[in-house]
């Protein structure tokens, strides 16, 4: 069967660019199927929603915005399945003939975020239990027990039914399991599974009790079944393998839908999930071992749009599959559950998409096409209201949707590529976590702050798990590896050997895989090969001065008090007065060790200190900027490949801003062929790519 989804390619690319995009140049594009856009613009629609006799008017609107795809079925069990076994494809097969009908491929989602009434009520067992033992009702979404064999019988029918329908229909180009995983069960099943879990990772109970160090508080158990489950005020080693548990309980909930999906699907049909940035409910990098491609739902996370903030989590999820990945939702301007819905400014919208791009997404899907008639998201922002007509930021999207056809051929086959990594650990943040210490001590934030000064400077980081091999960077960074092995240890000192230049943050080394305290002080099996330790770590209640190195600054939230053990392993900077016990010690410590370095750096520092800190690690391990002389706010990103190299510039600023160029480029989405500098204005975007 021809598909007919896709524009014919000469529509989006013309026949030089169609050269180009020959299946081996596609290695890093994250998906692939026949004619595939390079770049596509796409929206969660919900034709289950509306009368067919209009589903033609949203799709022309669509085709009208440049909109290359749509997500559909996500939620729609009920739909699909009216009554027990009964299923009804028919009105999705229509949708689908539809959309393609104007040139618009189709991600399936399947429904089990969102289990219908009959079934919830006839097998209530299926319903989760939270950890105060209530047991959800229908009427939200999330209610499913996902330990639950009778949910999983049901979740794996439904997803093979769609298999079976779709998995061989042209227009179908993925799959997007569920929506958005997020919340644990608690009941009976999952109790027992955490046991079962349990034993076959200690085998004896005896040692489970070593390991946790039970002896403490009486907790000493004689049989597994005495565990109880609980995600706070616990033992740290039970609540980190709770966890464990947590992320493994999602894999395999994933790999239930795969195994009925999979037989029935085109191989160039990917499965993926739709996950949730820095969310720490289970470990990304279990769950994305069994999916093709990464695909996030990118929200700012706070009421103003911080790029810095909202590149890390792009980096993070490329690093998911360290490959490109797609943004499965994002907002038309503004959403309806935080406290003030403000929107983006005007222009922010397109900023955000080209950003998506710049850091290694493929694909930028609005979340809604179109308000709902109903239901709990009725403020949420859309691209036409639910009369059907565009609000005012379609003609934003539109644009977007233009540009990614006309840039599309010169970025395809790339992808971002960095010299410097940052690691993003689960065990760690979860640990740290656990037990705060200080309440201010935020996992993601100390994360967010090494890798602000990080990206500004070399405008490429990539955030990796600790899992990844380090050997292609210069720099690696561990902004709180608080949980480490003997073997993560030895692969980190095995990096610096090698020349590796490696930065441990505050709270590094303090933990074994159990979440025991390591036998040695801080950073643990990593302390002889620095020279030097934590003497002592203190949460702060206000600002310490620091000075060294670095200039003088300050720390906050968090200061070790470090000392020095080898000869050669130098104090960067230091404390000044300020509680009696961190005068005048060592805050920063470094050593070298052949062509590479270790340095721990023992306290939250203000940004400038870290930023000098940056600048000059990246200086010894001669790392470069892809542009110097940039103004502040406009976001370089550099994707490419195949012998392709494309800039992207993003003035994220609301006031215009200039760049000057080292050579002239092509600006594919402007209106000059050739440029020696970029004029933006306030949240302008540039794609260049170097001249023929
Ligand atoms: C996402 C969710 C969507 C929609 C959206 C609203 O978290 O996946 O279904 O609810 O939020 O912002």
């Amino acid at each position: 069967m021809s598909s007919s989804c896709r524009r014919p390619a000469n529509v989006f690319i013309g026949l030089a660019a169609l050269a180009l995009s020959a299946a081996p140049l596609l290695r890093a594009q994250a998906t692939q199927y026949p004619n595939q856009p390079p770049l596509l613009v796409g929206a969660a629609w919900y034709p289950e929603q509306w009368p067919e006799s209009q589903w033609d008017q949203d799709l022309d609107r669509m085709e009208a915005a440049h909109i290359d795809l749509v997500r559909v079925g996500e939620f729609a069990w009920s739909t699909m399945e009216p009554s027990e076994g009964h299923y009804d494809f028919g009105w999705l097969d229509r949708a689908i003939a539809a959309a393609a009908h104007h040139h618009i491929c189709v991600v399936l989602g399947t429904p089990t975020a969102a289990p219908p009434a009959w079934l919830t009520t006839k097998y209530p067992q299926t319903l989760r239990v939270d950890e105060n033992g209530r047991r959800a009702e229908h009427g939200n979404r999330q209610q499913f027990s996902f330990t639950d064999p009778k949910y999983r019988q049901f979740a794996h029918d439904i997803a093979e039914q769609m298999a079976i329908h779709f998995g061989h229909n042209p227009d179908v180009v993925g799959w997007q399991l569920d929506n958005e995983y997020a919340e644990p069960d608690f009941g009976p099943t999952a109790r027992e599974q955490f046991h079962a879990w349990l034993q076959k990772k200690y085998g004896t109970i005896a040692s489970l009790n070593r390991h946790w160090a039970t002896a403490y508080w009486s907790q000493t158990y004689d049989n597994f079944d005495e565990i109880p489950v609980r995600q706070d005020r616990e033992n740290p080693a039970l609540l980190l393998e709770w966890k464990r548990f947590v992320s493994d309980t999602w894999k395999s909930y994933s790999e239930n839908q795969i195994a009925a999906i999979r037989p029935h699907a085109d191989p160039r049909q990917f499965i993926t999930t739709n996950t949730m940035g820095w969310f720490d409910g289970f470990n990304e990098y279990t769950v994305h071992s069994v999916l093709d491609i990464a695909a996030w739902d990118d929200y700012i996370s706070t009421d103003q749009y911080d790029y810095i903030d909202n590149g890390a989590r792009h980096d993070l999820a490329r690093g998911f599959k360290m490959k490109n990945f797609w943004v499965m939702e994002t907002e038309p301007a503004f959403v309806n559950w935080r406290p003030t819905n403000n929107p983006l400014l005007k222009g922010q919208v397109r900023d955000m998409a080209w950003q998506a791009i710049g850091h290694g997404a493929d694909a930028v899907e609005y979340w809604q096409w179109r308000s709902a008639p109903n239901g709990q998201e009725e403020y949420h922002g859309v691209l036409v209201g639910a009369d059907g007509t565009p609000v005012p930021v379609y003609a934003e999207v539109q644009q977007v949707g233009e540009e990614f056809a006309k840039a599309g051929p010169a970025i395809a086959g790339t992808s971002p590529h960095s010299e410097v990594a940052l690691v993003n650990d689960y065990d760690s943040r979860w640990a740290i976590d656990f037990q705060r210490h200080s309440a201010a001590f935020d996992p993601v934030n100390e994360i967010v702050a090494f890798y602000r000064p990080l990206r500004e400077q070399s405008q490429a980081v990539d955030i990796i798990s600790i899992d990844t091999p380090f050997d292609r960077y210069k720099v690696l960074e561990l902004p709180a590896l608080n949980v480490i092995s003997q073997q993560t240890a030895d692969r980190l000192m095995e990096y610096v050997r090698n020349g590796g230049h490696l930065l441990l943050g505050p709270r590094t080394g303090m933990k074994d895989e159990y979440n025991a305290l390591q036998p040695e002080r801080q950073p643990g099996p990593l302390m002889s090969f620095l020279g030097g330790r934590v003497d002592q770590f203190y949460a702060l209640d206000s600002s310490v001065p620091v000075s060294g190195d670095f200039g003088s600054g300050t720390a906050s939230i968090w200061a070790e008090q470090l000392s020095v053990q080898s000869p050669d392993t130098k104090v960067e900077t230091r404390y000044g007065r300020s509680n009696g016990w961190l005068d005048d010690q060592p805050a920063v410590i470094t050593r070298n060790v052949g062509r590479g370095s270790i340095t721990y750096v023992g306290a939250w520092l203000d940004p400038a200190t870290l930023s000098k800190l940056t600048a000059h690690l990246l200086d010894e391990a001669g790392v470069q900027p892809i542009l110097s002389g940039v103004p502040e706010g406009v976001e370089v990103c550099r994707r490419s490949g195949d012998g392709k190299s494309v800039l992207i510039l993003i003035n994220h600023n609301s006031d215009p801003a200039q760049v000057a160029l080292p050579k002239p480029m092509r600006d594919l989405i402007g209106s000059q062929a050739s440029v020696n500098s970029v004029d933006l204005p306030g949240f302008g975007v540039a794609v260049l790519a170097p001249e023929r």
